[in-house]
C-alpha cells in the first residue's frame, strides 16, 4: 500500500461548493445516498447553522480520474456545552468523522483527531466529546465512554401504572410548530439535566423530517406539556409503526417532573397501542422507578452513547459540581498516551468547591510519562477513565472492579467514590 501525506484544509461552514463537497463526502462514508440539490441545501444550512469548523483531507498528489476533487477525509469540531452540575462547561463536540475506504488505515483518523485535541486546547476547552458508530475506535485516543443509552420497551396494555400522572396539561400539536418551540424546552432541561449536552441546531427538526427528504414526516405527531406558568415545558415526538400496536418515542424532553411524567402518561393511554418503545432512552430512565409495576418496562440495549476526552484535567475537574459538606484531598496520577493530560494532580474538594494543582517534585511538576516512581499517589488511572469518572458514569469501585483504575487502597478508593459521588442519573438526549 502507497504512504500517503495529507493536507487537512480547515473552513467554518458555508453555503458553498467546499461544504457541499464535504457533506457529500460524509454522507458517502456513512453508507447514505447522494442527497438531492434540495437536501443538500438543507444538510449545509444545518451545518452552518452550529457555526461548525469542517475539516478536509486532501492526498497530497493524487490526481481523481473524473478531475472532481473530493475530500478523502472528514470530520467537524463546534463548541458545545455539558452540564457536570456546576452550570454548563464549555465543550469540543467531534462528529462527522470519516475516511474514504481507499485511504483507511493510514493513519488519517489519528491525524484528524490529534488535530481536534490541539485545538480544543487552543479554544481553552477542558474537553472533547463525541459519540461514536463502535466502540472500539476512540479509547485509543484518550477518550471513554461516560454516558450510556438504552432502548426502553414499554407495555401499555390497559395504560400504564404510573406512580403519579404529573400535573399540568398535555396537547396534541402540530408537528412544524412543537418543532419551533423545541429549542427552548431543551436549553431549560440541559440547564438542570446531569449528563446533558447542547443539541445540534436542527436536532429536532431532523427528528421530524421524513427520512432523506426535505419535508416532514407526515405519520410523525407531536405532544407538547403546558406547565402552572403556562408555558410549553416538555416535548414528544412519536409514530407509529405501521401494521403493529406499536409507537416509537422520536424524541421526549422534559424541563420538569410533571412534565415527564405527564407525557409518559398521555404516551401510556394511547389507544390501539399496546407497546411504546423508545430507542434512544438514557440508561436508568426514571420511567422505570414511576411505574408501580416495573416489569412494565424493559431494557432491551445498553450502549455507549457519549464519549469524553479530557484535555485540561485540572480545568475539568475544577468546573464539575462536588457534592455538599465533602472535605477530602486526593492525588491523581493520570497517563495519556497523547500527551494532552499526563501528570500528578491534588484534588481538594471542600463545601463544593474544588481546587487543583499539579503535584510538584523537586522543583517540577510530577509527568506521569517521566517514569517517577515514588507512589504518592491515590489514584492511578489512564485519561479515558477520567473522563468516565469525571462524569460521573461510573463510581471508582466499578472502573476499579473493570481493572481501569488502581486505588492506593480500600481507603483511598472510597474517598475517591465519596468525590465522585453524582446526586442524579445521568441524561443525555443529544446524539450528535
Ligand atoms: C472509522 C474510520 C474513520 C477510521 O479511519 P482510518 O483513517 O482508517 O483510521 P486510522 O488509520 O487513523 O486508525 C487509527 C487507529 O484506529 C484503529 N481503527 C480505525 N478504525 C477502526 C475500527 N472501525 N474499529 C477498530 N479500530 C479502528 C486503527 O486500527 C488504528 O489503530 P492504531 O493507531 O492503534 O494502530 C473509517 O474507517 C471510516 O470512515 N469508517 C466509516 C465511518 C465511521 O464509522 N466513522 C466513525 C464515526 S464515529
Amino acid at each position: 500500500m502507497p504512504a500517503h501525506s495529507f493536507t487537512l484544509d480547515h473552513f467554518p461552514a458555508a453555503a458553498d461548493d467546499r461544504t457541499r463537497a464535504w457533506t457529500r463526502a460524509v454522507r458517502q462514508a456513512f453508507l447514505e445516498p447522494d442527497p438531492t440539490p434540495a437536501r443538500l441545501e438543507y444538510l449545509v444550512e444545518q451545518t452552518v447553522a452550529d457555526d461548525a469548523t469542517l475539516v478536509a483531507a486532501y492526498p497530497d498528489g493524487e490526481e481523481t480520474l473524473d478531475g472532481e476533487r473530493r475530500p478523502v477525509g472528514t470530520c467537524t469540531t463546534m463548541a458545545g456545552t455539558i452540564n457536570l452540575g456546576a452550570g454548563l462547561l464549555p465543550a469540543t463536540l467531534f462528529t462527522s468523522a470519516t475516511v474514504r475506504p481507499t485511504h483507511r488505515r493510514r493513519g488519517l483518523l489519528r491525524r484528524m483527531v490529534e488535530d481536534a485535541l490541539v485545538r480544543t486546547s487552543g479554544a481553552g476547552h477542558s474537553m472533547v466529546l463525541l459519540t461514536a458508530t463502535e466502540g472500539s475506535i476512540y479509547e485509543r485516543f484518550g477518550f471513554g465512554a461516560a454516558v450510556w443509552r438504552s432502548t426502553l420497551t414499554v407495555d401499555t396494555r390497559g395504560g400504564l401504572p404510573l406512580r403519579s400522572r404529573g400535573s399540568g396539561q398535555v396537547q396534541q400539536v402540530g408537528t412544524e410548530w412543537l418543532v419551533g418551540q423545541a429549542p427552548a424546552v431543551f436549553d431549560r432541561f440541559h440547564e438542570g439535566a446531569l449528563g446533558s449536552v447542547s443539541r445540534r441546531a436542527a436536532y429536532t427538526d431532523r427528528v421530524a423530517r421524513e427520512n432523506d427528504s426535505d419535508r416532514f414526516d407526515r405519520a410523525v405527531r407531536g405532544l407538547a406539556h403546558v406547565g402552572d406558568s403556562g408555558e410549553v415545558d416538555g416535548f414528544a415526538f412519536y409514530r407509529s409503526l405501521e401494521g403493529t400496536a406499536t409507537v416509537e418515542v422520536l424524541d421526549l424532553v422534559a424541563a420538569t417532573d410533571d412534565a415527564y411524567l405527564a407525557l409518559w402518561s398521555t404516551l401510556g393511554g394511547l389507544d390501539l397501542v399496546d407497546t411504546v418503545t423508545f430507542p434512544r432512552a438514557s440508561a436508568d430512565e426514571v420511567l422505570r422507578h414511576a411505574v408501580s409495576d416495573p416489569r412494565r418496562v424493559s431494557t432491551t440495549l445498553v450502549q455507549d452513547e457519549l464519549w469524553v476526552r479530557v484535555v485540561d484535567p485540572a480545568a475539568a475537574l475544577a468546573q464539575r459540581a462536588y457534592m455538599p459538606g465533602l472535605d477530602e484531598s486526593l492525588v491523581l496520577r493520570v497517563y495519556d498516551p497523547l500527551g494532552h493530560a499526563a501528570g500528578d494532580l491534588r484534588l481538594r474538594v471542600a463545601d463544593g468547591v474544588a481546587v487543583v494543582e499539579p503535584v510538584v517534585v523537586d522543583g517540577a511538576e510530577n509527568r506521569a510519562e517521566d517514569g517517577h516512581v515514588d507512589e504518592d499517589w491515590d489514584l492511578s488511572l489512564d485519561v479515558s477513565t477520567l473522563g468516565t469518572l469525571l462524569v460521573g458514569g461510573l463510581s471508582a469501585t466499578q472502573l476499579a472492579r473493570s481493572a481501569r483504575l488502581v486505588a492506593r487502597d480500600g481507603a483511598a478508593l472510597a474517598q475517591a467514590d465519596r468525590v465522585f459521588s453524582i446526586a442524579d442519573t445521568l441524561r443525555f438526549y443529544s446524539h450528535f
